[in-house]
């Protein structure tokens, strides 16, 4: 075959068969491998030969998922990890050193944002923060230590979209490796690789597993910049764990069907919110009233399944809505098949200060909603209901 598409690479890229030939990928629920005799062992060992050693180092269910990946992120090497966190810490980590300065967007999920601001510093790393979307600041903060750039996009929650292909030309013409944090959009919508980014990292527990099922993570790029990144997973432990790895493999087979209805539903439900009386903005990546869609038109295949909105009201009217919600679930986590309502500043946003809210957009009337693949008919009834309760 030559160019395969999308959607069979998701499917038909599989470990090797067995000597059983079994049609669906085997969970290889094993700590360690055994080897032939002890030169094979001491081959394997001193990396002369190929093969699986111990499941910290690799195993057949976590090189499928990760070569997968990599297929559908366009990237020749990967590790995956044994959460998204554990993939942005490594992705960090493994290329800083006491003295280097990062620049990261300030709209980044909270957990990120505090290991830049709270962990790197300890091993003596500076950082500067600033808005996803002003190319000024991005610019102005370089400096000759800077080491590392790392975003999201869109990001969570408020959906802001980088110029990754701005981003990328900047990166390469300071010698800056650049990072992007690609849970949001799935390979599916979204390609890094495409616009030049070096290393794209992945919480898989979102639309990957896409039914809340499982932790997991992925970061990918050349074989440059896997190797140190393999390194410390291999030697600190955060690696993903096989039965993890083979329900996120098999999950990916059906990536591209459930984004596409991911899309269509959250589509629906952003233009019905934008003409609600009791609403005051909707946010959407592919609404054209947005000041980005051009750029996430270019960017993206379609609009995404997040969808973020502010009510009319305070913190209590955002309460109200989540409380009256009887279909939506009330849960931290999104990307899964169930539509979830999030209210981000005293959930996943709670740890930041009120100026660090205030700067990343996230007010106390503002609310996220993963879009589910339920029937859109019945989403839209439980939020106008609700939203009707509210008044
Ligand atoms: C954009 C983004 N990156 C990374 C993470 C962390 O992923 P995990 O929960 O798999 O550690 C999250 C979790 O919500 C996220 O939203």
């Amino acid at each position: 075959m030559d160019k395969v598409s999308f959607e069979t690479l998701a499917i038909r890229t599989q470990a090797t068969q067995s000597e059983h030939r079994e049609h669906s990928t085997p969970l290889f629920l094993t700590s360690s491998f055994t080897f032939e005799n002890a030169e094979h062992g001491s081959a394997i060992f001193n990396g002369s030969e190929q093969g699986n050693l111990y499941s910290r180092f690799s195993n057949p269910n976590t090189d499928e998922f990760i070569r997968k990946l990599c297929l559908l992120e366009k990237y020749d090497a990967g590790i995956a990890t044994a959460s998204g966190m554990a993939a942005v810490y490594t992705s960090l980590v493994a290329f800083i050193q006491q003295g280097d300065h990062i620049i990261a967007s300030k709209n980044s999920f909270g957990n990120t944002l505090y290991i830049i601001q709270h962990i790197l510093p300890k091993m003596g790393v500076e950082y500067t923060l600033v808005d996803l979307e002003d190319h000024t600041a991005w610019q102005e903060s370089i400096r000759d230590n800077t080491k590392i750039i790392y975003l999201e996009t869109p990001s969570n929650p408020t959906l802001k979209i980088a110029d990754l292909e701005f981003l990328s030309n900047i990166c390469k013409k300071n010698n800056i490796i650049s990072i992007v944090d690609n849970c949001f959009a799935t390979p599916y919508l979204q390609n890094p690789s495409d616009f030049g980014i070096d290393i794209c990292i992945h919480s898989a527990t979102k639309y990957i597993d896409g039914q809340g099922r499982v932790l997991g993570g992925a970061i990918l790029g050349s074989n440059e910049h896997i190797k140190p990144c393999y390194n410390f997973i291999r030697r600190t432990g955060a690696c993903l764990s096989p039965f993890n790895a083979w329900i996120l493999s098999k999950s990916i087979e059906t990536l591209a069907m459930r984004m596409d209805r991911h899309c269509s539903n959250a589509m629906t439900i952003a233009t019905w919110l934008d003409q609600h009386p009791q609403v005051e903005n909707v946010i959407y990546p592919f609404l054209t009233s947005m000041e980005s869609y051009a750029l996430a038109k270019k960017q993206m295949k379609l609009g995404g399944g997040l969808v973020g909105f502010t009510i009319k009201g305070n913190k209590n009217s955002a309460f109200n809505l989540l409380n009256n919600l009887k279909l939506h679930s009330l849960t931290a986590n999104l990307g899964d098949t169930r539509s979830i309502a999030t209210h981000p500043a005293s959930t996943t946003h709670s740890k930041l200060d009120e100026k660090q809210l205030i700067d990343a957009g996230i007010s106390s009337n503002f609310i996220r909603l993963s879009v589910g693949l339920e029937n859109i008919d019945d989403l839209i009834i439980d939020i106008d209901s609700s939203l009707k309760k509210t008044k």
